[in-house]
């Protein structure tokens, strides 16, 4: 993960970027940063690279430290998923490279079987609408390239997936802007999308001279939870016919819906009710959902005849690697597992993670949003940073940050309310609670702060 960071060097006094990145964001790895904690956190400084694998807590070989609570793994099926992995036939794959296209081929018929089973599609997936990438972020980077000319822009209602708004155009150099998706937590309401307040983002970016290409959007949401129906759905798709905007709908946690009472229904489902199927294109991800925490591998599902052959000609630099498409062509095949022993499992843990995480920072009065799928709670400190503002929210993410605790905090994810924090509660029990413990300490040490103020 850090490596895809940019490091900078020297002290906060004097910044060097090594790279040359859009909006000159400088991306410290958290032990720089750590570094230079009491220097104060210059207003450029927006991002913070998750801790290496060296940086990282393990409670044997390195109890002091970073705990990992902010990249969107989820480790509560490690044991079946070694243990399937086992069982398989692993010898059964080789480095043999003479036939990639039949390598491919067979993945793709798996994944489009697997789709059509698991997504609900009304007809059988075609192999010509599937492409297979070898990560989500190259899926929007590809699509953009294809779509758009550089300095188009793609809106994205936010809070969001932060990588959305950066490597997702590293080569197609389009813009994603984001949409602030308004809240009021005292009238109960939160982030919620709605298609005005699309309207609105493509009114402005037009009266600005952008040329808006499309919408993307993240269903179930990253990092809220929610899930998003078909109703509002098919009127996103209508604002998009309506502007002949491309919608790319990212369904990377679809299989990781915990809330027994929430039902997710895949964009596939809706078939030929699609309004303008040339334009709308799905993006899964096998990584998230199949907990396959190092294993790289997506799809890219489209009806739009004149992409897919382009998609074809990036087959170079976007490929899954050989070995890891006969090890997935294996690993998927097996529906009856999957169904009626991972997925199963994988949902009990994960609701029972989500309400253990839960209670756990609601006893330090965070209020948490009332998730239905994916890996986080998505938190807000409002209450304990009294007042609730940005300054208070980059101190409390130092104090964090020197706590050694690593969360995502709402700039990085273009939440425009401060307060709001990106907790992963799908780490290993032990691991959250060392989270949580820093949390918890950083929290006391907080108020004790403030009522030492009040007191003087
Ligand atoms: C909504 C969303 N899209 C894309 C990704 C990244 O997927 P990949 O690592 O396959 O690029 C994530 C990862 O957390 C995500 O949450």
């Amino acid at each position: 993960m850090a490596r895809n960071f940019v490091r900078y060097k020297g002290g906060f006094e004097g910044f060097k970027i090594i790279g040359n990145f859009q909006n000159k964001i400088i991306f410290p790895t958290w032990t720089e940063f750590k570094r230079n904690i009491s220097t104060t956190l210059k207003t450029s400084v927006r991002m913070v690279a998750p801790p290496s694998d060296e940086e990282s807590y393990d409670p044997i070989y390195n109890p002091q430290g970073m705990v990992n609570l902010g990249t969107g793994t989820n480790y509560l099926m490690q044991h079946e998923v070694k243990a399937r992995v086992d069982k398989m036939r692993i010898q059964q794959l080789s480095l043999d490279t003479t036939d990639p296209g039949q390598i491919e081929k067979e993945l793709s018929e798996e994944v489009a079987n697997f789709m059509t089973k698991f997504f609900k599609a009304p007809e059988n997936i075609q192999l010509n609408e599937i492409k297979l990438l070898n990560n989500v972020t190259a899926g929007i980077d590809l699509l953009g390239t294809f779509l758009g000319k550089p300095h188009d822009v793609f809106l994205c209602p936010a809070p969001a997936y932060s990588r959305l708004f950066r490597s997702c155009t590293q080569y197609s150099a389009l813009e994603v802007v984001p949409v602030p998706l308004k809240h009021n937590l005292e009238a109960g309401q939160y982030f919620s999308l709605n298609v005005s307040t699309l309207e609105r983002g493509i009114e402005e970016q037009t009266a600005l001279g952008k040329r808006v290409r499309g919408i993307l959007v993240t269903n179930p949401n990253n990092p809220s939870g929610e899930i998003y129906g078909h109703p509002l759905l098919l009127e996103i798709m209508e604002l998009c016919q309506r502007y002949e905007l491309h919608l790319i709908i990212s369904e990377v946690y679809c299989l990781s819906v915990f809330d027994a009472e929430n039902q997710f229904h895949s964009v596939l489902q809706l078939g030929s009710q699609i309004p303008d199927p040339d334009r709308t294109h799905l993006l899964w991800g096998l990584t998230k959902d199949l907990c396959l925490t190092d294993c790289h591998a997506a799809v890219l599902h489209s009806k739009n005849k004149s992409l897919m052959p382009k998609l074809l000609s990036s087959n170079l630099f976007r490929n899954i690697l050989i070995p890891e498409q006969q090890f997935l062509t294996l690993y998927i095949r097996d529906h009856e597992w999957i169904i009626n022993s991972f997925l199963k499992k994988k949902h009990q843990r994960m609701r029972r993670a989500f309400y253990r995480a839960k209670n756990k920072m609601e006893s330090l009065g965070v209020e948490v949003f009332p998730s239905q799928a994916g890996f986080f709670l998505f938190c807000n400190f409002r209450k304990i940073l009294n007042p609730n503002n940005e300054k208070n929210s980059i101190e409390l993410f130092k104090s964090l940050l020197k706590n050694q605790v690593y969360v995502v905090p709402y700039w990085e994810m273009k939440c425009i309310e401060p307060g709001w924090f990106r907790i992963v509660f799908t780490a290993e029990d032990h691991i959250f609670d060392a989270g949580f413990d820093r949390i918890k300490k950083t929290v006391e040490e907080w108020n004790d702060r403030q009522r030492a103020v009040y007191r003087m």
